[in-house]
Order: structure tokens, then sequence, then C-alpha cells
């Protein structure tokens, strides 16, 4: 056989996203697109800001040799300074520009962060629900992945994390605002969860790189914001993209930023860019990092689309009966499953046509994820099968 044991197992047990998405393309071809309601992925459909496209035009008519050659592994020098502003108002912080390494996507960065810190059998914690593609991304350094639940209420419960924590603990990833929960984890929870991981430090002698991956860090409602880190854990890392800030997931430009109080710095500075190399990413693309070199500060989508629909989903679910984790941001609803089967819950929905995620392709059974970067008429058209498919949940049909 051709193909590892390993990867034909991957692709077997694929991504529930994906299988989704995939139905919905066949739904689509049979009923046509707008008797299809798919919530399956997260890909930002609010339209990029028109300075990004003007910056665009502006670099690609500049001359210049080289103008879209190999640079620094790490990305461009001006870029970097740009982002190390960024992060070091974000997180209370100063870091420079040798703080940062551009990157292909948060994706990318994850997988640098990753290959960086793992030996061979070490293990990396998340908190569930998450983006399952972390396990991939451990598995691909040899890493071991396992998942601690989150509080009733999805915050942090750093009782559990604190369970969790051994001396094969290489890391420990969070996603806040949560995929899929929407949920922003307070100041005060950060703030003891970074005297858990020093105090663990003492206890077992290793200490545990916390990864921060931030893709929806501004992409938060009702004049929310999300709390700095660096200032309460000092082996912390911030990985992070322009995916959905600026609706741009396809090009594919992220960053690293180390906090510089971490342990080993210098060396972790040089890891991230070698892995950059060797991981075949070589660097960032050339001309999105200048692009965003040039682009003010604030800029960013206009988040008041997903928060209108935020709204009317959460209204419309919760009059039918579903109830739900109120999002603080991203653009995820995460609904509990009424039968408590969810990949159930999800199959009733799918034959109305109305395509969604399992929790359990979250680590996390019994609830569902709707992604509401879709347009309204999507939204609109779609409640009554939730209605439908609720009267039948409680109807007792299958
Ligand atoms: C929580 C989370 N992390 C990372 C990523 C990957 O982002 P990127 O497109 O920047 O690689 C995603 C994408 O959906 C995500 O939801």
């Amino acid at each position: 056989m051709a193909v590892s044991e390993r990867t034909a197992a991957a692709v077997e047990n694929g991504s529930f996203i994906r299988k989704m998405f995939e139905r919905g393309n066949e739904l689509r071809k049979k009923y046509g697109d707008d008797a299809v309601f798919d919530f399956s992925l997260g890909n930002p459909d609010a339209p990029p800001p028109a300075v990004f496209e003007e910056k665009i035009i502006e670099c690609v008519r500049e001359s210049g040799a080289n103008k879209y050659g190999y640079m620094s592994n790490a990305g461009y020098p001006q870029t970097r300074a740009v982002i190390a502003g960024r992060v070091s108002k974000e997180q209370q912080t100063r870091l420079t520009a040798d703080d940062t390494v551009m990157t292909c996507g948060a994706g990318g960065a994850l997988n640098v962060v990753l290959k960086t810190v793992l030996n061979p059998g070490d293990e990396v914690l998340a908190v569930a629900p998450c983006f399952m593609e972390y396990r991939f991304y451990t598995e691909n350094h040899g890493g071991v992945f396992k998942t601690v639940p989150a509080a009733a209420d999805f915050g942090l419960d750093v009782d559990a994390l604190e369970a969790a924590v051994s001396p094969k603990t290489a890391a420990l990833i969070i996603n806040s605002p949560n995929n899929p929960t929407g949920r922003i984890y307070s100041d005060e929870s950060l703030k003891r969860l970074g005297e858990m991981l020093l105090r663990k430090r003492k206890d077992t002698g290793r200490t545990v790189y916390l990864i921060s991956d931030e893709p929806y860090r501004r992409i938060v409602y009702g004049g929310r914001t999300v709390p700095s880190l660096f200032d309460k854990y000092p082996h912390s890392v911030v990985v992070n993209s322009f995916s959905k800030e600026l609706s741009i997931p396809g090009e594919r430009l992220g960053y690293i930023a180390l906090n510089p109080a971490a342990e080993d710095a210098e060396r972790m500075r040089a890891g991230f860019v070698l892995c950059n190399r060797i991981l075949g990413f070589v660097n960032a693309p050339s001309l999105m990092q200048k692009v965003i070199a040039r682009l003010p500060e604030d800029c960013e989508v206009d988040i008041s689309v997903y928060d209108r629909r935020r709204q009317t989903l959460c209204k419309a679910l919760s009059e039918i009966g579903y109830e739900y984790a109120e999002p603080e941001g991203a653009f995820y609803l995460f609904v509990k499953a009424p039968s408590g089967d969810d990949a159930a819950d999800c199959e009733r929905l799918a034959r109305y046509n109305v395509l969604t995620v399992p929790g359990r392709g979250f680590a996390y059974p019994g609830w569902f994820r709707v992604s509401y970067c879709v347009a309204d008429k999507v939204i609109a058209g779609s409640i009554p099968a939730f209605k439908q498919a609720f009267a039948d949940c409680q109807g007792g049909k299958s």
C-alpha cells in the first residue's frame, strides 16, 4: 500500500466540517443553491476592507528588484515591526520585530511552534470543544494530543487543566474567542491559568508552553475585548492570522509572536525561523506581507454584518426552543443537540438541507456548530427547517 496507515486512517476519518461541506455540494447539485442552507464552513464572507485591495494594487505597481523574491525566512523586517507594535498593545508587553515570525496562516504558525517545542511522545493539551486540526498538527510532529473539557459555561476549567498537566506536557493550546463556542476567556481565568502553570512548573520541573491561537481576536461583539496573556504567563506565544479579520483565508498570512520573557526565548526564535523553512513554507507570502505593513492599524472587516446575523440566529433558535452558548466573538453558534445526540440531530437537519457540524468534530459530543458567516437569506431560509427538525425530535421522529 502506497499510502501510510496513519494518513489512510486520517483520510478515512476525515474532518466532520469537510464531510458536511462535501454533502452540501451534493445537495446543491440536486436541489439548487437556494434550497441548501450550508452552515458548515468558517469561510468568512464579509468583503475585505476596500483599502486592502487598494494596497495590493499599490504594491503591484511599484517597481523593484526581486519584488516577489525569497526574503529572510522570518519575513520582511518592516512587516514584523508592524506586527510587533500590534501585539505589544494587545499583550501589554513590549515586543520587537525579532519576537515575531511571519507564517502561512495560523495553521502554519501552529505547526511551526509545535515542531519547535515537541519531542516524540510529548503531550499537547487543548480545551474542548476545540478546532480539531490541532490533533493533526500535534501528530505531525510526533506529539500526543489530549483534550480537557471546558467549564460548563465554556470558560476555562483551570482545575481540570491542572489535573491534566503532567511531566509529559509540552504545550497547552487555548483559543479565545473560541471556535466553536464564541467564548472569550476572562482576564481572571487567564490569571489563574498562568498561576497554575507556574505552580506546575515548580512541581514537575518542566515548562509548559502556552500557545494562544487568536484568529478571532478582532471579531468580538458588544464592545468586548480579548484580555492579554503575556503579562500573566511568561512562557507563552501568540499565533494569529489575517484570515478572518480581513476575510482573506486563501491568502495564507499569519504570524507567531513570542513573549520576550519566555524561557529559552533566543533558541525558540531560532527554532521558529528554522521550522518555518524546513516545513517547506520557506517564508510567508511576500505580496501579502507588503500589503499588511501598509494597512491602517484598525483595518478589519465590518463585523456588524456578523453581529446582525448572530442576533437574528440566536433570536430565531431560542424562540424555537434550542439552547445555545451566547457567542461573545468569532462567527459560530454552538447549539445543544435537542435529542442529546449531536450526529442524529445534524442528520435530522440535513434531511431538510440544513448543514451543521456535530460537536464530536470538536471533541465535544452533545452539541453542534452553526457557522453564521453566511448570507442573511441563508439564515432566513433555514428557520422553518430548524423548526421542523426540532419538532421531529420532540415527537421522537428519527
Ligand atoms: C481556531 C482556529 N485556529 C486556526 C485556524 C486556521 O486559520 P488559518 O486560515 O489562518 O490557517 C482556524 C480556521 O478556521 C481556526 O478556526
